[in-house]
């Protein structure tokens, strides 16, 4: 048996939440454990895929898509998280933009997403001293939304594997019913190569 073949479930993950918030260095943190200053937009999106062991030992294999915050992509990226299982959605807790927009993107998700997905609020760069975002006001804004809630920091790989793992699990709870068949073929129909980036220009 191969190692794909040992794997009993495959689930698609979101990242959304306004332009530079910090999207693509959590999933670099997350995938690679690299971090990088410099800001480079995204454009349209980014995937890769990871193997992950849950809790109870059993392996999954998601696939983490990287979203361009700007508004020009929106459209594009609602094409493609329909078929979501799972998004983080983040803000900056030093932008009190990018917190009052996610009610915006709450309304998008419930509009265009799985009444099924599941979504985690998650406040980043807390390594910053120019907080405006306090974890009380995230708190409560998850909880009224009815939404799981952490705060980290890419820069400092403060809660990064936590939060996804917290998402996944989460994800493995609603979604295990699912045959893993079927969320596997989808997966593949979408990609050729794990790994391989796509509509990535950074
Ligand atoms: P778009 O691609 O435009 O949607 O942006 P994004 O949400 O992917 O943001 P990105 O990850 O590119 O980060 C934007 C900027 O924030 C970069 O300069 C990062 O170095 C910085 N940044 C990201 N995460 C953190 C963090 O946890 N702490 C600090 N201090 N800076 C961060």
């Amino acid at each position: 048996m191969t190692e794909d073949e040992s794997i009993e479930r495959a689930f698609k993950i979101f990242l959304l939440g306004d332009s530079s918030v910090g999207k693509t260095c959590l999933l670099k943190r997350y995938t690679d454990d690299t971090f990088q200053d410099v800001y480079l937009s995204t454009i349209g999106f980014d995937y890769k895929f990871k193997r992950v062991t849950l809790a109870n030992g059993k392996k999954i294999k998601i696939q983490l898509w990287d979203t361009a915050g700007q508004e020009r992509f929106h459209t594009i990226a609602k094409s493609y998280y329909k078929g979501a299982h799972g998004i983080l959605l983040i803000y900056d807790v030093t932008n009190q933009k990018s917190f009052e927009n996610i009610k915006k993107w709450l309304t998008q998700i419930k509009e265009e997403a799985s009444s099924k997905v599941v979504v985690i609020l998650v406040a980043n760069k807390i390594d910053c001293d120019k907080r405006v975002i306090s974890k009380e006001d995230g708190e409560s804004l998850a909880e009224s939304s009815g939404l799981g809630f952490h705060e980290t920091s890419a820069k400092n790989d403060v809660n990064v594997n936590e939060t996804f793992q917290d998402l996944i699990e989460k994800i493995y709870e609603v979604y295990q019913n699912t045959t893993a068949k079927a969320l596997g073929k989808k997966l593949n129909n979408d990609s050729k190569n794990d790994n391989n980036n796509k509509g990535c220009c950074k």
